[in-house]
């Protein structure tokens, strides 16, 4: 049986998960790489593409295998776990980081559809990750150091005018983050969420569309650090969520913001 630690992240094709990925297999993991490639009627930007995908699984070598699934899929996610376990005998890390921003009107003009979407895929993708990958997580012996991740936002602890379903979906994921950390007790799995401020990827482009500004780099003056966070500098916090070293940390939402949130 192969002794390397095992992951599953969703949103893998591009940006942040992308990124997480590639650091992971860097670092020796094994990696189910999930993302749904596909673009959705209710979201008015473009999803990434399967040569995306492609794209990382062939940046992160021989230990990705890429996975095409909606994370509002539970039997989508639940083939990658079976993945997982066939292909490398267990699971020790969930990262979900799919997602996906919608609105740019009042909520109370705000498609309805679109709000649907943004809850399920961002809310409801975090927590379908951890129905189907939890049970994989302690289905690996005692003493585990297994890992539920996840991507929250700095729209979890501020009100963004015109992203309010957002703003929603993502406290949502840290009172789900908190709940399952508690729930986990001593099993040894932990549960934390990250919340990264304005990051370079295409969703923060989409969110400067939906704000009527040309690009992104906009919103790096907000930021106290005073420039956008790369999708590796996520990356890597995550990584170090993931590794047996954090597991003193649980049920916690860790900025990784520039300080927008101070
Ligand atoms: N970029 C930022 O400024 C920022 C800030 C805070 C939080 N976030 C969060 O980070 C996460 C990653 O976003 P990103 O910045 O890399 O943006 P991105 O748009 O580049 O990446 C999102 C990825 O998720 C995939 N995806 C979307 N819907 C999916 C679904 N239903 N099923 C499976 N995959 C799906 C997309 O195809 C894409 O590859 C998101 O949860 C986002 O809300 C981003």
């Amino acid at each position: 049986m192969d002794s390397r630690r095992v992951a599953i992240v969703t949103g893998a094709a591009r940006g942040i998960g992308a990124a997480t990925t590639v650091r992971l297999a860097r670092a020796g993991w094994g990696v189910v790489a999930v993302d749904s490639c596909a673009d959705d009627p209710a979201i008015d930007y473009a999803m990434a593409s399967t040569a995306e995908l492609d794209a990382v699984v062939a940046a992160g070598g021989e230990h990705v295998v890429g996975h095409v699934a909606d994370v509002r899929d539970a039997e989508g996610l639940l083939a990658a776990v079976e993945v997982a376990e066939s292909r490398w005998g267990g699971l020790d890390a969930a990262v979900a980081v799919a997602g996906v921003i919608g609105g740019g009107v009042a909520y109370w003009e705000t498609d309805a559809d679109t709000e649907r979407t943004v809850i399920d895929v961002d809310l409801g993708g975090v927590m379908r990750l951890a129905r189907v990958a939890v049970p994989a997580l302690l289905r690996r012996p005692e003493p585990r150091a297994g890992r539920f991740l996840a991507v929250s936002s700095a729209a979890a602890t501020r009100g963004l005018p015109h992203l309010a379903a957002y703003c929603a979906a993502k406290a949502g994921v840290a009172g789900f983050i908190r709940a399952l950390a508690v729930e986990l007790g001593p099993t040894g799995i932990t549960a934390n969420a990250v919340s990264p401020g304005s990051t370079a990827t295409d969703i923060l482009q989409a969110s400067a569309a939906l704000y009527g500004l040309p690009e992104r780099e906009a919103f790096a003056a907000q930021q106290p650090i005073g420039r956008l966070i790369e999708p590796d500098e996520v990356a890597a916090v995550l990584e170090f969520l993931a590794t047996s070293s954090s597991g003193a940390l649980t049920g916690a939402l860790i900025p990784v913001d520039g300080g927008l949130a101070l």
